[in-house]
Formats: C-alpha cells, structure tokens, sequence
C-alpha cells in the first residue's frame, strides 16, 4: 500500500533564513493531505529543524558524502544529517550529476550510507535534452536505476525516486502527462525487478517545472507518488499551494 503522496522543496543554492521564517510561518499550520519534505542548504538544516519541531513537515538535504567520517574536507555524512534531524536526503539531482561529476556509482554508495543511518533516500534520475530527442531515455533511466538500486534490499526501510527530465527542470515547460504516464510506469517496472515486492513500498516522484496549475494533473498520473519543485518552492505562498493541491 502506498502512502501519503510525497511534495518535496529542493531549494537549491537559494534562501536563507528570511526564507526560513517565511516558509515556517506559511507551511506551519497547515493541515496537508500530502506528506511535505523541505530542502534547504546544510547550514540551515538546524534552524528549519527546530522551527518545524512537532510539525509533521520533513526537514532533509540535497546532497550527503558518500564517505562515512575522516579526512574529506567540505563533506557531510549521513549520520551528521541524521543526528541533526534531516529524514530525507536527495541523492544524484542531474546538477550533482552534471556540475560536480558524480556518477551512478558514487550515488549507490550514497545510498547504502542514507539507509544505513536511516536517512531515506529520495535518488534523483532522468535524461538530458539530447538524450530525449534521440529516444534514448529508457537506457539512460535504466542504467541510472539499475547501476544505484540493483540488489539492494530495504528490510522495511523507504526509499523514493524522482523522474527529473533534465530538460524540463528550471524551463517552465513540465514533461506531458503522456511522457510522464510511460516513464513512471517503465520506472516502477524495473523497480518490481529490482526489489520484487519492496517496489510497491518506492514512492516515484516527478520533477521539473512542478506549479500549482499542474501539480493535480501530475499527481493524477499512475505511479506519479509525490513531487519534486524547485522554482515555485522558493514562493512559500505558492508551495503551500501545490501542497493543497496534490492533496
Ligand atoms: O529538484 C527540483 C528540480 O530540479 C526541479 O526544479 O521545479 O525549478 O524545475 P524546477
């Protein structure tokens, strides 16, 4: 059985705690029938954590080492998210991926180390604009999907993916309800082979140009399970409205 549809904030490099005390007072009090998650910088983990104490919201990162403790300068483990509040991590958004080199293989080991902290991992995949137009987005999805889940088992832990064509992030212009319908349902196929059973228990979110005027058309979709918003998470008014939407 799945749950409670997932809407989650990535703020990206942007905010602070202007943006904090704004979110915090518009989100606070509302009453959801969507499960929300928000995303802001490291450094503000702390501070949304206790602003949202005894609130049902999520408070999580955008990114996590792929290394436990040691000498690597600039790096965040899973433990540290965990131990400051965070109950969620993004794990491979395409600007990791494509500014900061990471590969499928890193995002595996990122992985295992959320879930070993019980951090749950919300894995970020999907194709660029070239891939797109040259029908190749199966293959990218599948490599992206198998090379950072095969043989993984939950043991009853959650875990999410979120669909982000790259070229519908940041655009204005959100992949069709007919794209999405196709590759929700080709991603949750390869999750029953993945994880077998587990996969019923996957929340698949969809990403990129995510609005309040397609947020209940989107999450209409089969296998459409949460959101991921960029841009219109950065407008506390309009985020609290995509969350009344897609409940
Ligand atoms: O993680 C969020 C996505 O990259 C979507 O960004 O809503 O600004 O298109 P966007």
């Amino acid at each position: 059985t799945k749950k409670a549809p997932l809407v989650v904030a990535n703020w990206k490099l942007n905010g602070g705690t202007d943006l904090i005390c704004t979110s915090v007072a518009s989100i606070r009090n509302q009453n959801f029938n969507v499960q929300v998650g928000i995303a802001p910088p490291y450094v503000y983990i702390s501070e949304l954590v206790t602003f949202l104490r005894n609130s049902p919201i999520m408070v999580g990162s955008q990114n996590v080492s792929k290394f436990e403790s040691g000498a690597f300068t600039g790096e965040t483990s899973a433990q540290m998210l965990k131990e400051v509040g965070c109950q969620f991590c993004l794990i491979g958004h395409s600007e990791r991926r494509q500014v900061f080199l990471e590969n499928s293989e890193s995002c595996r080991t990122k992985v295992e180390r959320a879930l070993a902290a019980g951090v749950m991992p919300i894995i970020c995949i999907g194709e660029n604009a070239q891939q797109y137009e040259m029908g190749l987005t199966r293959d990218i999805l599948y490599r992206q999907l198998h090379h950072t889940l095969e043989g993984l088992s939950l043991n009853g832990q959650s875990l999410a993916v979120a669909y982000e064509p790259v070229w519908a992030i940041g655009t204005g212009r959100a992949a069709s309800v007919e794209v999405v319908g196709e590759v929700h349902q080709f991603i949750f196929d390869e999750l029953v082979v993945m994880l077998g059973e587990d996969a019923n228990s996957v929340q698949i979110l969809y990403g990129g140009s995510v609005k309040k005027d397609n947020a209940a058309e989107l999450l209409a979709i089969d296998h459409v399970d949460g959101l991921l918003v960029g841009g219109a998470s950065l407008d506390p008014e309009h985020f609290v409205q995509i969350c009344r939407v897609a409940g």
